[in-house]
């Protein structure tokens, strides 16, 4: 696999502490790629999620389904590939240049593909990291769907991921447990 790891998985130092004050089973990760097989080896069972907007996210799939299939062939590892319809191409289109669109145009197609990653659920940790860049909303859908939210690069371009959108309830508490440059940030539950 070729990306910029450093950068890439940035958010380890700060799940390494979150693995240490919390029993995590099971893992929905919405992103695939090196970082899957660190959940993988702390965990006991990651499901990843990638929604395709591009051509380069077909490879992508590829070469996660190759790197992981001994995961796979233990039932440690499931991958659910999402086509994503023009909707939110031009959605995606759209953050990437900064541009909000209106949520009621796209909600229903992040909420399905939420309902389709629960599929192997439940998880104790959902950890938003996808290639398209509606993070925040994905986010804010997980809330009392998952204990434990967490996304990657909150540090970074909030116009592109809308990070203002976020709202957590009452019952969830914003933490960061680590500073680093691209931002790791969690939502926990209170019940946690
Ligand atoms: C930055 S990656 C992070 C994924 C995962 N959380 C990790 O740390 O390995 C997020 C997304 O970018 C896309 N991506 C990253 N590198 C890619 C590559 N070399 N080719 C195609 N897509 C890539 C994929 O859609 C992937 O799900």
């Amino acid at each position: 696999m070729s990306f910029d790891l450093v950068n890439a998985q940035s958010y380890i130092p700060s799940f390494d502490i979150l693995f240490e004050k919390y029993p995590i089973k099971r893992v929905l990760e919405f992103g695939e790629g090196e970082g899957t097989r660190y959940f993988l080896e702390k965990t006991s069972f990651v499901c990843s999620v990638e929604v395709i907007v591009s051509e380069n996210h077909y490879r992508w799939v590829d070469k996660c389904k190759e790197s992981y299939k001994a995961y796979k062939e233990e039932g440690k590892w499931e991958q659910i590939v999402i086509i994503g319809g023009e909707v939110l191409k031009k959605v995606d289109i759209n953050c990437q240049k900064g541009v909000q669109t209106e949520l009621r145009e796209y909600e229903v197609h992040l909420k399905d593909i939420l309902e389709t990653s629960m599929e192997y659920g439940p998880y104790d940790v959902a950890f938003v990291d996808y290639g398209i860049h509606m993070r925040a909303d994905m986010v804010n859908l997980l809330f009392n769907k998952v204990d434990i939210i967490c996304a990657h690069d909150t540090g970074v371009s909030p116009k592109i991921y809308g990070w203002d959108k976020i709202s957590p309830p009452n019952n969830y508490k914003r933490q960061q447990f680590k500073s680093e440059y691209l931002g790791t940030t969690f939502w926990i539950k209170d019940v946690v």
